[in-house]
């Protein structure tokens, strides 16, 4: 298992970061999550520029060649599908101390996991998540990949405890999104899903969801969704880089529609599977 530390490859063990680190004390830092499929980046270009708006909203230096960094990572655990981890610190302080200095040295990690491909599987196997629905504790930046990921945590772990897969997060009585994941809502043959603000993260997926309905003449519309809309909708998905499009098939222990897999939904991740293979 090899890792990217600051200009170097090593093994992760080798791998030794500062405790002053403010990545590690304030989470004073951002990051990406970006799938490699048979040994390339999926939309790599879009998540590259995601980092770029991250890095820009939290004032950490850029100007670094991303995509050689990431590339090179990948090849040296070779190739394969991948999931790939890159987490920028605005670096280490020396002390700690809330205020930093401008010429800080970003901390520079990146690691990658095995990760299934989400277009191998097919259909019938891929099985509905249940989910509940819980307060959006988060501030108001959630269009910054940070990784302070407390409240993320706590309310997957609130899911988990309750033998569901996910928590999608109601704020102001709108759903906003998942705690890894954007929302999708069908109702009699439209796609809902809530509009990009800084109330949730611009999932790369999501965007592709959007696209793909746009070449295939399927309809969408980005507004709010609450309670009722969601609970009440014929389907329900989320998405992500690492698991594609689900379908989520109960949410707070109630069928979502007749409790089954959507059609619309079994379309999209069709269409999405022909898109990753091209
Ligand atoms: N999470 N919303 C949140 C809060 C997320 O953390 C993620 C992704 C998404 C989906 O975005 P994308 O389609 O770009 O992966 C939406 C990553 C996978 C993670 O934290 O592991």
């Amino acid at each position: 298992n090899t890792v990217y530390l600051n200009g170097r490859y090593m093994a992760a063990e080798e791998a030794r970061i500062s405790p002053f680190d403010r990545g590690f004390l304030f989470g004073d830092s951002v990051y990406e999550v970006i799938p490699y499929f048979q040994g390339r980046g999926f939309r790599l270009q879009e998540h590259i520029a995601r980092l770029e708006h991250s890095l820009r909203a939290v004032r950490i230096p850029n100007g670094r060649d991303w995509v050689a960094i990431l590339d090179q990572l990948v090849e040296l655990n070779g190739g394969g599908n991948l999931s790939v981890y890159l987490q920028v610190t605005r670096g280490d302080s020396g002390s700690r101390s809330h205020a930093y200095d401008a010429g800080l040295e970003p901390t520079i990690f990146a690691c990658c996991t095995p990760v299934r491909d989400f277009a191998s599987l097919p259909v019938a196997e891929v099985k509905g998540l249940a989910a509940i629905v819980t307060a959006d504790l988060r501030w108001h930046r959630c269009d910054i990949k940070s990784t302070c990921l407390l409240p993320n945590i706590l309310v997957l772990q609130q899911a988990r405890d309750q033998q569901a897969d996910e928590a999608l997060l109601l704020r102001d009585g709108v759903v906003t999104e998942g705690t890894s994941s954007n929302i999708f809502v069908v109702r009699q043959g439209v796609i809902y899903t809530p509009k990009r603000s800084s109330e949730i993260l611009g999932g790369i997926t999501r965007e592709l969801v959007l696209e793909l309905a746009d070449e295939n003449g399927i309809q969408y519309q980005e507004t709010d969704i609450d309670y009722e809309a969601l609970t009440t909708g014929d389907e329900v998905w989320i998405s992500s880089s690492t698991r594609g499009v689900l379908p989520v098939t109960s949410i707070d222990g109630q069928a979502v529609g007749n409790g089954e897999k959507g059609p619309l939904w079994a379309r999209m991740f069709e269409l999405l599977t022909r898109y990753q293979r091209k």
